[in-house]
């Protein structure tokens, strides 16, 4: 009894501390916005740091303060995206999208014939396009098994894991991959991990871990890292490397040498206009503290599920995420009817689901609202 009273204290603390994050998202005024898992909302703090960058260009133009402001904020959304994946910044490359640090660490691995690729069976495209891709190129075989026993099914040929860390249609979790031999690295799409859930790239045992900064960290789109263990950096060429990849890209180039730990694999053109609004983001949600973020985010899901069920729909079978999917009779037509009553879910297509997505700017009004749309 007083460890009930206890949790409900702490969890009502935990919602009186995150209740005015919800005032800095605008959409949130009018939506009940339940689409992170496709776009977060975006803070009010990222449009003011995008026209801050856009008046120092034009009142100064773009020279060397602008761009000496474009390296420290490469400087601090490393930092952030590091600290977001429980990784040292070294570690983290800046990249523009998940799908982006998938090709770098499918085509980076140089595979070929023979060599096999075991991917799960409800992936997204951003992960399944680098595989075909490298099946159409080089030869590769892609196998699938169900994300659950994935590490089980690795063979002798297998040369990459490659799977979501959080499936982006059912919410569910990667299994342990602590079983595996070490030869074999486990590249981890983190689209729905990143900003949702905790994340230790350590425990999760993964080589590689690629995710997106304009889904739950609320950043604008074109933003996103990429994880690369230190075990494997000497064994993951560059792909295209350009000039900033380099650590001193002047002089004779005999002297060139590529830059050391990930940074060699970020994108070679990230401006400000994209780097100080994803930093602004992550500023903002890491004032309220990601622990209370990450545990307010999944509450609301579970909530979600549990009032889904008690309402007489099938619920898919999730793991403890902040996606939370469901059956209704017409998904595209269901999306519009939501959207015109002023909820944002989207439909995943080919399936009789509708997918919301909970943050912790949510509340249980928004909850009540899907809800009632439905009916
Ligand atoms: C699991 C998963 N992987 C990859 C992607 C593609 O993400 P991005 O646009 O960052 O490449 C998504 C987007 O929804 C996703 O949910």
């Amino acid at each position: 009894m007083r460890a009930i009273c206890q949790g409900q204290i702490l969890a009502a603390r935990r919602v009186l501390a995150l209740l005015d994050l919800r005032s800095h998202f605008p959409v949130l005024e009018r939506t009940a916005y339940l689409n992170a898992g496709t776009c977060g909302p975006l803070p009010r703090a990222a449009r003011t740091a995008l026209d801050d960058v856009y008046s120092l260009a034009e009142s100064e133009g773009r020279r060397y303060p602008y761009w000496e402001r474009s390296l420290a904020l490469h400087d601090r959304l490393r930092t952030a995206y590091a600290a977001i994946l429980g990784a040292a910044p070294d570690d983290v490359a800046l990249t523009t999208s998940t799908s982006e640090g998938v090709v770098r660490v499918v085509a980076g691995l140089e595979l070929g014939r023979g060599d096999e690729i075991l991917t799960s069976d409800e992936e997204h495209p951003g992960l399944l396009g680098p595989l075909v891709a490298a099946r159409e190129r080089h030869g590769v075989t892609i196998r699938s098994a169900p994300l659950a026993e994935l590490a089980s099914a690795v063979g002798p040929a297998t040369k990459l894991v490659a799977c979501s860390h959080v499936g982006w249609q059912r919410g569910d979790l990667a299994p342990s991959f602590a079983s595996l031999p070490e030869d074999v690295p486990v590249l981890l799409d983190g689209a729905q991990g990143a900003g949702a859930v905790p994340v230790d790239v350590a425990a999760l045992g993964c080589a590689f871990y690629a995710a997106a900064g304009q889904k739950w960290l609320c950043g604008p789109t074109g933003t996103g890292m990429l994880y690369v263990a230190p075990a494997w950096q000497d064994r993951l060429p560059a792909i295209g490397p350009t000039y900033l990849s380099f650590v001193e890209p002047h002089g004779p180039i005999d002297t060139w040498e590529l830059r050391p730990g990930a940074r060699r694999h970020d994108t070679p053109t990230l401006g400000a206009e994209l780097t100080a609004p994803a930093v602004a983001a992550l500023d903002l949600l890491g004032a309220y503290g990601w622990d209370a973020i990450h545990t307010r985010a999944r509450e609301l899901a579970s909530a979600l599920a549990a009032m889904l069920r008690a309402s007489g729909r099938t619920v898919a079978p999730r793991d403890e995420t902040t996606l939370v999917t469901f059956e209704v009779d017409d998904p595209p037509a269901a999306v519009e009817r939501l959207s015109a009553a002023g909820v944002a879910v989207r439909d995943l297509p080919g399936t009789p689901w509708l997918r919301a997505s909970v943050g912790a700017w949510n509340t249980e009004d928004d909850l009540e609202r899907l809800l009632g749309a439905l009916t």
